[in-house]
């Protein structure tokens, strides 16, 4: 063995016994004739001291190594007259008196330390320096943690860990399709799946009953902080069940979760229609850490001469508890923010409540006094407070609001990233109309079941019909997703129609789905949570990419390999692709 320790574990009741340790080298400081190394490992640092006694080949050895060295030093644990209360092994060092180099290193492209000065792509380039560091360390602790607790969970709920193939068949719904060329079927693709989600559905038939499986999805589309084209999802499934107990079954999942890795107990898990999320957030996923919630002045405002309010197919704003300090200065940049092109509103209206009752606000030449009291009224507004008002077209508008409010709530510190707050959105749309294609889109996917009340409105009002769909939504991130989903033939085919699928594109696309359900397929549903989320968010972090031991940049651009890359002609002629792009 290299070792007899790791670089973490040693204390003070080990003083005196000889040990062994290997790792490498975080810094070194020469003091007065003595040598400190910061020896690191997987598991925390230990000092080395090479001091006077030691004899002065030994200390020359030691004052030529370098950062990220790997070394093995011999020794006696001793107690440290300067303490480091900061580390756990901060009592005791190491008087060593062997000292063997396993492997230079040449001097890293940027600092292994929690701070480190290294930019993004060049912390992918060398994403094993990055690992090293150990904020990153932790970040892939905390993911096995929260599989490990995953698998524990749902084990004892008797779910069924299922693999379902990687190489399965483009579908032409939802995100775009990595494709697979197949050498053995010239001119034919393999697609990397979005989601198993055909495939847990027909293990549902199959009889399996429960099944889940911590997996890997593909999709091709624009990536953010929180997207990657390659990402895992916690898929699971269940037959005979309703909304109702899927809901239960996964505020069990995360009540465990929550607990066993964090120590944290969340007591309630409120549930919000889409149709109530949208009105009174803007979004399908709200923040719920704080309030501001909207209120719609339509109604109130219009008629009284301002042009905007009363062009606008929707006016509405929030109330910002005791803002009404809000400098100038700070208001315009709150306009400026709503004004940016990714928010598109055209500006901003405040009112301000003073301390003394007075009301002011941007438009007071069209409202006067009582006006600007019924609409505080309408807001629910007290002495000392901003409102904040939006106008414009209905959409636009709520979602500008939304916009900023998270704003308001990162100025105001209510986005703490450890107070967790979820909420179940439900009774989601079934369908969402695309003006562009002119066609409707599955809002979940082409497999969710209409909520059997509305099914009599497919045929006339397919729009207002409302999914068993639900979404688990955490401190304003969508971190699961799911549906009752469609177990009949004749109703997966009415909805495939709906989707604009002809007869003969549905039985080639979907087929085997719709004849299993032709084999006595049982009442099923199920949800996918998005497991680089979940991690982020246990974390404390918005971005996902580093929970990910090896992930892409916005290019979707693997550093590290340099991936994706051209293949050589030779190759391409095997998979029957000879078309070139001229770059
Ligand atoms: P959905 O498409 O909503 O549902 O995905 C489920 C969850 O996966 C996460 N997610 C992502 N995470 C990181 N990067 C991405 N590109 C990405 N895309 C999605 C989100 C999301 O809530 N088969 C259905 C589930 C079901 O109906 O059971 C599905 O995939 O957290």
């Amino acid at each position: 063995m290299l070792r007899t320790h790791n670089c973490g574990e040693l204390r003070l009741e080990d003083q005196g016994s000889r040990v062994l340790l290997s790792g490498w080298v975080q810094r070194s400081r020469d003091l007065g004739g003595m040598t400190f190394i910061d020896l690191r490992d997987r598991y925390g640092i230990t000092q080395l001291v090479f001091n006077m006694e030691s004899d002065a080949t030994l200390r020359e050895q030691a004052r030529k190594l370098g950062r990220e060295w790997v070394i093995t030093a011999e020794g006696k644990v001793a107690e440290r007259s300067n303490k480091n209360a900061k580390l756990p092994t901060g009592d005791i060092e190491i008087m060593v008196d062997k000292l063997t180099v396993l492997n230079e290193s040449v001097l890293p492209p940027f600092t292994i330390e929690n701070n480190t000065d290294g930019g993004d792509e060049l912390r992918m380039k060398y994403r094993y320096l990055d690992l090293r560091r150990t904020v990153l360390k932790e970040n892939m602790e905390l993911r096995h943690r929260m599989a490990f607790e995953t698998r524990n969970y749902l084990d004892t709920q008797k779910f069924l860990e299922i693999e379902t193939p990687y190489m399965i068949k483009s579908t032409p719904e939802g995100a775009r399709d990595f494709v697979v060329p197949s050498r053995m079927n010239p001119g034919e693709f393999y697609a990397l799946p979005q989601s198993p989600q055909t495939f847990k559905q027909i293990l549902m038939v199959a009889g399996f009953d429960r099944y889940f499986q911590i997996v890997r999805c593909f999709r091709d589309e624009d990536l953010r902080a929180d997207r990657q084209p390659e990402f895992t999802q916690i898929d699971c499934e269940m037959s005979f069940v309703t909304q109702e107990d899927i809901l239960n079954t996964f505020e069990g999942l995360a009540r465990h979760l929550f607990r066993s890795v964090l120590n944290v107990d969340i007591m309630d898990f409120p549930r919000m229609t889409y149709a109530d999320a949208m009105k009174r957030y803007g979004s399908d996923k709200p923040d719920l850490r704080f309030g501001m919630e909207f209120t719609e002045l339509t109604d109130l405002v219009s008629g009284k001469g301002f042009k905007v309010f009363d062009e606008a197919g929707l006016v509405v704003g929030f109330n910002a508890t005791g803002c009404h300090e809000y400098s100038r200065k700070q208001l315009d940049a709150l306009t400026d923010f709503v004004r940016k092109p990714q928010i598109g509103a055209a500006g901003l209206v405040y009112i301000k409540y003073g301390n003394d009752g007075v009301l002011k606000s941007s438009v007071d030449k069209f409202f006067t006094p009582e006006d600007l009291k019924t609409i505080a009224g309408r807001f629910g507004a007290h002495e000392g407070d901003l409102m904040l008002i939006l106008a414009g077209k209905e959409h636009k508008t709520r979602k500008a609001l939304c916009e900023l409010r998270l704003e308001m709530g990162n100025q105001l510190g209510f986005r703490d990233p450890y107070n967790f707050k979820p909420l179940w959105v439900v009774d989601f749309p079934l369908l969402e109309w695309d003006e562009e294609t002119s066609r409707f889109y599955a809002m979940h996917h082409p497999f969710t079941s209409p909520k059997p009340e509305d099914i009599p409105l497919l045929d006339t009002d397919p729009g207002q019909v409302r999914a068993n769909a639900y979404d688990l939504v955490m401190n304003g991130v969508e971190i699961g997703g799911g549906s009752i989903r469609i177990h009949n033939k004749a109703l997966q085919n009415k909805m495939l129609g709906i989707l604009g699928f002809s007869e003969e594109e549905a039985q080639k696309q979907f087929g085997f789905l719709m004849n299993a359900f032709e084999f006595g397929a049982p009442p099923h549903g199920g949800i996918a949570f998005g497991f680089d989320r979940w991690c982020a968010l246990f974390g404390g972090q918005e971005s996902i990419r580093d929970f990910i031991a090896f992930p892409k940049n916005n290019s979707g651009r693997d550093m590290m390999i340099d991936s994706p890359s051209t293949i050589k002609d030779e190759q391409l002629k095997e998979l029957c692709l000879e078309i070139k792009i001229n770059r």
